[in-house]
C-alpha cells in the first residue's frame, strides 16, 4: 500500500510517498526556518501564508522524487492535530482535494502518533526494526513531553507528562535568552560544545518520584546566570536590524556561553533520561523509544544509551525523522488503514489534542 503524506501542523511544508508504513520512498520538507528566525519564534499568520505557497511544489517534488503517478497512490494521508490551526487547514483541504481528484480515501493522523511511528521508518534497502512491545516512548517536542506505555501500535497510556514548559521549550526559551535565536534546540546544541556540562549547577526538578516533568524553574535560573552579563540597554537602537546576526549583542564578551549552553542542556537531558529509565523499570518495558524533534539532541541519546537498563532495546528515529516530517504521518496513516480508519469531507482541524489511541 503507498500512501501519500503531507504534514503542515506548524513552519514546515512537507510531503512524502510512504510503502506499507515503513518503507520511504521520498520525504521532502520545505522549512520556513530563515522566515521565522527574524522573529525570534513561529508567527503563526506567517507560517499559513508559507504553506500555502509551498504546498504543490511539495506535493509534486515527493511524488516525482519517489517516481510515483496519481495511479500509484493508495490513500493520503494528513496531519489533522494538534498544531496552528491556519497552517493545518491548508495541508487538510489540499489532502481533501488530491484525495477526491485521484478517488483515493483520506486518512487523517494525529501529528504526535506520527513522531510516534517515526521509529519504525526505514529506507528501502534496510531491514525492518524489531522493537517489541511493551514500549515506552519519550515524546519530547516543541509543545509536548510526555512518557507513555505503547502495548502496541495503537495502545498508549500516559505516564508522565511536563506540568509547564515542553522540553523543546525549553530549549527555545533557554535559546532566547542566550541571545542564540530560534530554533532553540539545535542552537544550544551547537554552542555547547567545548563547554562543561558540569560548570553550572542547574536546578532539575524531579517533583518527588513521579513520572511527571517540570522545566519553568530552570529558565528562571538560567535568567539570574546571565542578568550579571546584560550590556546596558542606553545604546542607539539599530533601525531595520531584524535578523540575530545584525543586531548588537546584548552581553559582555566574557559571557561564558558554552559552559551556560553545555550545563543548560544537560539539566534538561539529566531529568529527561532519569525519568525515561525509572518508567521502564516501573513497567518492564522492552524497548525504549524517543520521538520529536529533542529526540535530534545528541546529548539526550548519548545518556539514554548509557544508562538503558540491560537488555533493553533502544531506538530513536532518523536524525532527518525526528523533527516533523510527512513520512511519519504517511507510516502512522498505514496502521489507521488497517483498522479502517479513514476521513471524509468533514474531517477538521484540532489545534489541540492528546494522542487519539490513548486510553488517559
Ligand atoms: O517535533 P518538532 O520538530 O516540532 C513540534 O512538533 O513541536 O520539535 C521542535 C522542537 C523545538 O523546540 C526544537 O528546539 C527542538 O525540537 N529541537 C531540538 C533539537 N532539534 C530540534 N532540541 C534539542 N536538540 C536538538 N538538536
Ligand atoms: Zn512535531
Amino acid at each position: 500500500m503507498i500512501i501519500l503524506g503531507i504534514e503542515t501542523s506548524c513552519d514546515e511544508t512537507a510531503a512524502a510517498v510512504v510503502e506499507n508504513g515503513e518503507i520511504v520512498h521520498s520525504d521532502v520538507i520545505s522549512s520556513q526556518i530563515a522566515l521565522h528566525r527574524a522573529h525570534g519564534g513561529v508567527v503563526p499568520e506567517l507560517a499559513a501564508r508559507g504553506q500555502v505557497t509551498a504546498i504543490i511544489p511539495v506535493i509534486q517534488a515527493a511524488m516525482a522524487e519517489a517516481g510515483v503517478s496519481n495511479d500509484d497512490i493508495d490513500a493520503v494521508a494528513v496531519t489533522n492535530r494538534p498544531g496552528l490551526a491556519g497552517s493545518l487547514l491548508v495541508g487538510v483541504n489540499a489532502a481533501k482535494a488530491f484525495a477526491w481528484s485521484i478517488g483515493k480515501p483520506l486518512i487523517a493522523v494525529n501529528h504526535l502518533e506520527g513522531h510516534v511511528h517515526a521509529n519504525w521508518l526505514r529506507s528501502p534497502a534496510e531491514a525492518p526494526h524489531d522493537l517489541p512491545f511493551p514500549a515506552v516512548c519519550l515524546l519530547v517536542s516543541g509543545g509536548h513531553t510526555e512518557l507513555l506505555l505503547m502495548t502496541s501500535a495503537h495502545d498508549y497510556e500516559l505516564l508522565g507528562e511536563t506540568i509547564d514548559d515542553a522540553a523543546g521549550e525549553a530549549f527555545d526559551k533557554g535559546a532566547r535568552l542566550l541571545g542564540l535565536g530560534y530554533p532553540g534546540g539545535p542552537a544550544i546544541q551547537r554552542a555547547s560544545e567545548g563547554g562543561s556540562p558540569e560548570a553550572f549547577a542547574f536546578p532539575r526538578s524531579q517533583l518527588g518520584n513521579s513520572l511527571d516533568f517540570s522545566f519553568s524553574g530552570l529558565k528562571t535560573s538560567l535568567l539570574r546566570q546571565v542578568e550579571g552579563y546584560r550590556l546596558p540597554d542606553d545604546r542607539p537602537k539599530q533601525t531595520g536590524a531584524i535578523f540575530p546576526e545584525h543586531r548588537p549583542p546584548i552581553y559582555r564578551d566574557d559571557l561564558p556561553l558554552a559552559d551556560l549552553a553545555a550545563s543548560y542542556e544537560e539539566a534538561i537531558v539529566d531529568v529527561l533520561a532519569t525519568k525515561f529509565v525509572r518508567a521502564v523499570e516501573q513497567t518492564g518495558a522492552r524497548t525504549m523509544l524517543i520521538a520529536g524533534g529533542v529526540a535530534a539532541n545528541r546529548r539526550l541519546r548519548d545518556r539514554v544509551e548509557e544508562s538503558a537498563p540491560a537488555g533493553v532495546i533502544v531506538s530513536w528515529p532518523r536524525f532527518e525523522f525526528c523533527t516533523d516530517n510527512a513520512a511519519m504521518i504517511a507510516g502512522r496513516a498505514w496502521h489507521l488503514a488497517q483498522r479502517g480508519e479513514f476521513g471524509d469531507f468533514a474531517t477538521d482541524v484540532y489545534p489541540k489534542g492528546p494522542i487519539v489511541h490513548a486510553n488517559h
